[in-house]
């Protein structure tokens, strides 16, 4: 039975509704001038530094957000994802990817059983598999040992470790384990993904990785079906049992499709897709490039945040703050979007992660409770690294649009440069901009500062920025297996707390799923088996004549 509680009804939410009244009435301009709003809005947990003083809010603002938290029993909503209970209630089950990274002792309870240790049965058995294939013990049908690995899988089976890797691609540390092999990933059912994973490659010497938490998804079994039949028609069907290996939650359609259990790397219910890539999702290809003691610091670093996303008080707490400011950037200043802006190239697969974590968990139009939500829930999330952003899209969120953007920067580069007669290190130069771009945001430039610089009238409407443009800035130490972990708990228990304040289930993805049943009776008439002359029935106007003409 729905209850029609909505978080909107609560006196917090009211509160800030006529607080954002007076917040109209200020600039960052002034807020940025006090220093003690500016202190306390810089938060510092284990190397991790948030500066969100750039944020069109004031203290007040803050603890209006902190009661609204209350309001929405935040701190009881995180104790409940902790505690196992089935908080993704339209699919009954819990929300554990904090076990994923759990420490080997940990107690973590689904159902009343701990899940830790069959986390980490999972994990010693990566860990052992994935020293046998980089060691050469595991070797390929021929006897060749198996440098490189295509992983198939797509949405949540795919973006995570493809962040993750594409992150460690350049730490030294992490480069050094690598050499001599490649990890690929193939996603898209577009034959031309499939095309350029194998170019180069030969079957002989490719492990084959099938990334599947329901081991249905079309496109993933498409792709699948498609790489076995490279494999088997090089090497011959047996090849498979030693060019292919399989993660999922599904065992039996592992076996079913042909892959020995024994080669397949499990992981459960309670994990969300777009929360699995810590486990073998992840964990799995990750490990084959760049070995298990390197994964292992990754998750160190997501279980870090864990820890700190439980305990620390609100004001304090790095995901809670980001997740409460999202709140109020979307549902009182009224800004659908974020820009997640890297300076790191390294970071380049960030925000198309976190588009999925984000937008799949909270692209929502009910409450929890299957009532219609009076408000927007939901965030547009999209991000390019720093500088290659602000030759693109800059401009909008400079005059244009306000999108409160996150600046993600890092100390020291992964791969520092310093050319003779330069005058700052190319990763300084980065980092100027880094510094800069907040500013140019919050400040603007008035047109009696044009003036002063002797603009000609009829230019000044077009270089005047208004400015009070919110960011945020978030300065990691450096880039290692350890921060790219604390950087995705960081972000993934940011949306969580979105959603517990919107009152929604962030955890399921009913949305997904009418393009996919659409897509089914579709292919139905692309059957190879019908004739050209067979009319296209059963559809609109529009996609009869769509498809009549991709079909003639
Ligand atoms: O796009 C919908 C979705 O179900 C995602 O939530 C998921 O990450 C992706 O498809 C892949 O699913 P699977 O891992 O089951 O192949």
């Amino acid at each position: 039975m729905a209850s029609t509680t909505l978080i909107c009804d609560t006196q917090p939410w009211k509160d800030l509704k006529a607080h954002t009244e007076d917040i109209k009435k200020t600039h960052l301009r002034d807020l940025m001038n006090d220093k003690e709003r500016c202190e306390s809005m810089m938060v510092e947990f284990d190397g991790m530094f948030l500066d969100y003083s750039r944020h069109c809010a004031t203290l007040e603002t803050m603890d209006k957000l902190y009661k609204l938290a209350e309001a929405a029993s935040l701190k009881q909503q995180i104790n409940r994802m902790y505690s196992g209970e089935h908080i993704n209630s339209t699919e009954n089950r819990s929300v554990l990817h904090v076990a994923l990274r759990a420490p080997r002792d940990a107690v973590i309870n689904s159902d009343g059983k701990n899940v830790v240790p069959d986390v980490w049965n999972v994990l010693d058995k990566i860990k052992d598999f994935s020293e046998k294939v980089r060691k050469g013990s595991w070797v390929g049908a021929t006897g060749k040992p198996l440098k490189d690995v295509i992983a198939i899988g797509i949405g949540g089976s795919f973006l995570g470790p493809l962040f993750v890797h594409t992150a460690l691609q350049t730490d030294p540390e992490a480069v050094e384990f690598a050499k001599g092999r490649q990890l690929r990933f193939l996603a898209n059912v577009d034959p031309i993904d499939v095309a350029r994973n194998i170019a180069g490659l030969n079957p002989e010497t490719t492990l084959v990785v099938v990334v599947s938490k329901t081991f249905t998804t079309a496109e993933t079994m498409l792709n699948a079906r498609t790489l076995r039949e490279w494999i088997s028609s090089a090497l011959g069907p047996s090849a498979v049992a030693k060019h292919m290996v399989a993660v999922s939650t599904n065992l039996t359609l592992v076996e079913k499709f042909g892959i020995d259990p024994n080669n397949a790397f499990a992981f459960w219910d309670w994990v969300g897709g777009r929360y699995s890539v810590c486990s073998a999702v992840g964990v799995l290809p990750l490990s084959l490039q760049y070995g298990f003691s390197i994964v292992e610091k990754f998750l160190k670093g997501a279980s870090s945040i864990d820890e700190h996303f439980r305990s620390a008080p609100f004001e304090k707490n790095i995901p809670v703050l980001l997740g409460l400011l999202s709140v109020w950037n979307v549902s009182f200043l009224g800004y659908p979007a974020r820009a997640i802006l890297p300076y790191s190239q390294a970071l380049e697969k960030f925000a198309p992660h976190i588009q999925q974590v984000s937008m799949e968990s909270n692209g929502k139009g009910v409450s929890i409770d299957g009532v219609p939500l009076p408000y927007e829930a939901g965030e547009i999330d999209f991000g390019e690294p720093g500088t290659n952003g602000q030759h693109s899209f800059y401009q909008l969120i400079h005059q244009g649009r306000v999108i409160p953007c996150d600046f993600i920067g890092i100390v020291k580069s992964q791969q520092p440069v310093n050319l003779k007669g330069e005058v700052v290190s190319n990763h300084d130069e980065l980092m100027s901009n880094f510094f800069a771009q907040p500013d140019a945001l919050a400040y603007g430039k008035t047109a009696e500062q044009l003036l002063k610089e002797n603009v000609s009238q009829h230019l000044i409407p077009h270089k005047t920025f208004s400015g009070n443009r919110p960011s945020l800035s978030l300065l990691l130490p450096s880039l290692n297996a350890y921060n790219i972990g604390q950087l995705l708990a960081s972000y993934e228990h940011r949306v969580a707390v979105e959603g517990f304040v919107w009152g929604i289930n962030s955890f399921d993805q009913w949305g997904v799923e009418l393009g996919k049943s659409l897509a089914t009776q579709v292919r139905k008439q692309l059957n190879g088996s019908r004739t050209k002359s067979e009319p296209v029935e059963g559809f609109n106007f529009s996609t009869t004549t769509l498809l009549t003409r991709y079909l003639q």
